[in-house]
């Protein structure tokens, strides 16, 4: 049945951008490094690796944490080599291109814009007593220009970055000082933006991060890297708590890695993988989003060598006090998994009936409506669609010009399952920002060719460009979408 498609009054369309992939300017305003800062560009056959230097002098380059942090030792500092490209120095410069930006997005009718604070921009080592005023302004430009437009802010706190000196100085999220750390920087945005943010996400793809390097988290082994987990889900709520008291009306979320896995087959044991696969991940938005741990997280960690984490009395009160209102994912593709198989929150094997990517992910729009309503099934709190989209090559024209006829299907086919959860499962729903509106760096692989905006920015995998922001096809496609509310999907 053709079931209309016109999506609920008050939908939020937008985009989604994480700073260190976006923003750029990583020396100006006073900002502080980051571990991102020391994270080499890669591709699919060469993995992103960090640039650390050992007492004795030597190099060593630990393979990026986004993939599995391989060990690294406690006494190797971070480099720079001079023979190396790190993308998020400059990334796609959003730092000098807000305004130009806004504007094409505004211009397609976002009414909301996803972004994430640069925590060290903020706080740049992450224990100074004041914010930096020079960093704080940069947000308020951003959002001041956003309002011209009005198009509201939904600001990621933290997306898989901290300042550099919180990761080496405590080992990142094993420490509860970094909650501490947290909470200031929390509150700070929550001082200066709250006028003017109702939208928040305490973390970014959670579930993905958990304790490997993006988390500051050296030897991502069991015990330390749920320890980290356990922390940051104190860290979420308090800055809920503190959130709910300091602006009325506003909302949280934490978004969660939701990319679908499927059991390879109806064989029993590749069933009962895949329940204990899935709960990989439910085990973050069960303690999240009801606020206490299930009973199944005992399996779990022992499955994970985890002995003991360490609670403090007074943190189930306030992981049942902190809830999250909304429950945001990323989806971008379907996996499947089968007894035997490594426990994976993004990736696992493929599947036949779906066709890939060129980076190898599935496409699997029906996994989309799938995990909308499994989602809500279970956690009976509104979705929040924020991050989708398609990385590809783009061959521009002369005009740099990009006729993206695949990124149009890919997005009508999920944006057109997401209406389906909505209209005909009645599966409640915020919004959908889309990654990324405009080109930015791929995170897993640190490429520019992995493509995903509806605006092309002239750059190359190595940061060579005028960084000319041109519409490709799908620019007018998406604003059409978004003028009829979905009705022409
Ligand atoms: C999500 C992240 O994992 O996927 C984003 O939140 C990321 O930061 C996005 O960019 C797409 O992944 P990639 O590796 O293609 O950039």
């Amino acid at each position: 049945k053709n079931m209309s498609k016109k999506l609920p009054k008050g939908f939020l369309w937008g985009g989604a951008t994480a700073d260190f992939q976006y923003e750029g300017g990583f020396n100006e305003s006073g900002r502080g490094l980051l571990s991102h800062d020391y994270e080499t560009d890669g591709s699919k056959e060469h993995p992103r690796h960090h640039t650390m230097k050992m007492p004795d002098g030597s190099i060593i380059e630990p393979k990026s944490s986004f993939i599995l942090a391989d060990s690294v030792p406690t006494e190797a500092e971070p480099v720079f080599l001079d023979d190396e490209y790190y993308p998020s120095h400059n990334a796609v410069d959003f730092y000098h291109h807000y305004k130009e930006d806004i504007k094409l997005m505004a211009g397609m009718g976002f009414n909301i814009f996803r972004f994430s604070v640069c925590w060290s921009r903020i706080f740049p080592t992450g224990e100074e007593a004041e914010p930096n005023a020079a960093g704080l302004k940069f947000y308020d430009d951003v959002i001041n220009e956003m309002a011209k437009y009005n198009m509201e802010p939904l600001i990621t706190i933290c997306h898989d970055e901290m300042p550099m000196n919180l990761a080496l100085k405590y080992n990142g999220w094993t420490s509860r000082k970094v909650i501490d750390a947290y909470v200031k920087y929390a509150k700070t945005l929550f001082e200066h933006f709250g006028n003017r943010c109702k939208y928040w996400l305490t973390f970014n793809e959670i579930n993905a991060v958990r304790g490997f390097g993006p988390t500051g988290v050296r030897n991502s082994e069991g015990q330390d890297r749920y320890q980290a987990d356990h922390n940051m889900f104190v860290a979420s709520a308090k800055a809920v708590k503190l959130g709910h008291k300091l602006i009325p009306g506003s909302q949280f979320g934490t978004m969660f890695a939701m990319s679908g896995a499927y059991p390879a087959t109806c064989k029993p044991e590749d069933m009962f993988h895949y329940l204990q696969e899935k709960r990989e991940n439910w085990y973050f938005i069960d303690i999240m989003g009801r606020g206490y741990y299930p009973e199944y997280a005992a399996e779990l960690l022992q499955r994970h060598n985890v002995k003991e984490l360490h609670m403090e009395p007074e943190d189930a009160q306030i992981l049942k006090e902190g809830q999250l209102d909304y429950i945001a994912f990323s989806y971008y593709r379907s996996n499947t998994t089968k007894a035997g198989d490594d426990w994976f929150n993004v990736g696992g094997d493929s599947n036949p009936y779906l066709k890939e990517t060129p980076w190898g992910w599935p496409v699997d729009p029906l996994g989309l409506r799938y995990t909308m309503n499994e989602v809500y099934d279970r956690i009976q709190k509104p979705i929040f669609i924020v991050e989708n989209g398609m990385g590809a090559v783009d061959k521009a024209d002369e005009n740099d010009y990009v006729e993206d006829d695949y990124r149009i299907d890919y997005l009508k086919d999920h944006l057109s399952a997401m209406a389906d959860a909505i209209n005909i499962d009645h599966v409640p729903c915020l919004g959908y920002t889309m990654w990324a509106p405009i080109d930015l760096v791929s995170l897993s692989t640190g490429e520019m060719k992995k493509r995903y905006g509806f605006v092309y920015v002239d750059m190359d995998d190595k940061g060579h460009g005028t960084l000319k922001r041109t519409p490709k096809k799908s620019y007018n496609w998406m604003k059409h979408i978004i003028e009829t509310n979905g009705s022409a999907l």
